[in-house]
């Protein structure tokens, strides 16, 4: 991709930030409408969390809430879907992630589109399962 080619500002998010996760959806994927299933994309969004949540706490994490969910645009199939996974809130077990979702669509003619925006809470577990303290960064 390319500055002058981008019909949107976005290029620099797609191009600047390392995404948590990346990755092309397939028609499995999509429900009766022939759009990406939402689901699909929340699982995503779940997975691509929990690896920023993950790495701050230095254990494993499980999810306990999703505090917000906005699906801005529909993705279609051939899209590239690019998630942006940053920490926003560091508690004593929980830490909570904003997640921030980009299509590249188009390749010839790229139009690069925000789809989707979430917050997601995890909790840190011990190797019990237990709730456990997050360590100091
Ligand atoms: C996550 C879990 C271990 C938390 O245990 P708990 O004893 O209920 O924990 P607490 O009520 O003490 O809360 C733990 C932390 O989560 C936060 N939390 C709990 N409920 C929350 C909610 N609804 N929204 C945001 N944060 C929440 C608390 O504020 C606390 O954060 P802090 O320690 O940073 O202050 C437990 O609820 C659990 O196992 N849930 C199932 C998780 C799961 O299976 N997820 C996958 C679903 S598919």
């Amino acid at each position: 991709m390319n500055e002058k080619n981008a019909t949107h500002s976005h290029w620099k998010e797609l191009n600047e930030r390392q995404p948590a996760l990346r990755v092309m959806p397939m028609p499995a994927d999509l429900n009766p409408a022939g759009d990406v299933f939402g689901g699909w994309i929340m699982a995503m969004v779940d997975v691509a969390g929990s690896i920023a949540a993950r790495r701050r706490a230095r254990s494993r994490v499980v999810t306990v809430a999703v505090n917000s969910f906005v699906f801005k645009q529909p993705v279609s199939v051939g899209d590239l879907v690019s998630f942006y996974s940053t920490v926003e809130k560091v508690g004593r077990t929980s830490i909570t992630v904003d997640v921030e979702v980009y299509v590249e669509r188009n390749p010839e003619n790229l139009v690069a589109l925000k789809v989707t925006e979430a917050s997601v809470t995890y909790v840190a577990l011990d190797h019990h399962g237990k709730k456990r303290t997050i360590p100091d960064d």
